[in-house]
């Protein structure tokens, strides 16, 4: 059994960012079940940079389509997000065998907050202006389409 399992109730009310959601919890079930392995860690840390350039340029794209007046506060959350796992990777990089326990547990325990904090609540907040709208839908396949369309 998982460590955490996505549940309907963590739903935002969109399909697409639940998706992403669920990728989050995919990272957090991998750092849970590593043994301090720098290999593995790394890739953890890769998936979240990815998943932060991505998903909150998406998330963000859906909210402003949408008119969520507290979009700037919003964002902020994200680029601190960013800027923790950033200084988290920075750690691990400069002796990634030695550093690879601790950071592990470090990113795993930061993770775990964001997603009852960010996710369960601070996401929540648009979910009444994004559920069965179709320009939210529309804006999170429109950001998919481009974003697929630019990895090529
Ligand atoms: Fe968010």
């Amino acid at each position: 059994m998982a460590f955490m399992e996505w549940t309907p109730e963590m739903s935002v009310g969109l399909a697409e960012l639940d998706d992403d959601h669920k990728m989050l919890v995919r990272v957090i079930n991998q750092l849970a079940t590593n043994t301090g392995q720098a290999g593995a860690l790394r890739q953890c840390i890769f998936a979240l940079m990815r998943y932060a350039e991505f998903h909150f340029a998406r998330e963000e794209h859906v909210m402003q389509a949408c008119g969520f007046t507290a979009l700037p506060e919003h964002k902020l959350e994200h680029e601190d997000f960013t800027a923790q796992i950033q200084a988290l990777a920075k750690r691990f990089e400069e002796d990634p065998e030695a550093a690879a326990p601790e950071i592990n547990e470090k990113l795993l325990d930061y993770l775990k907050n964001w997603l009852t904090h960010h996710i369960l609540i601070v996401d929540m907040a648009y979910r009444p202006l994004v559920e069965d709208k179709p320009e939210a839908r529309r804006a999170a396949q429109a950001f998919k389409a481009a974003e697929l369309w630019r990895a090529n």
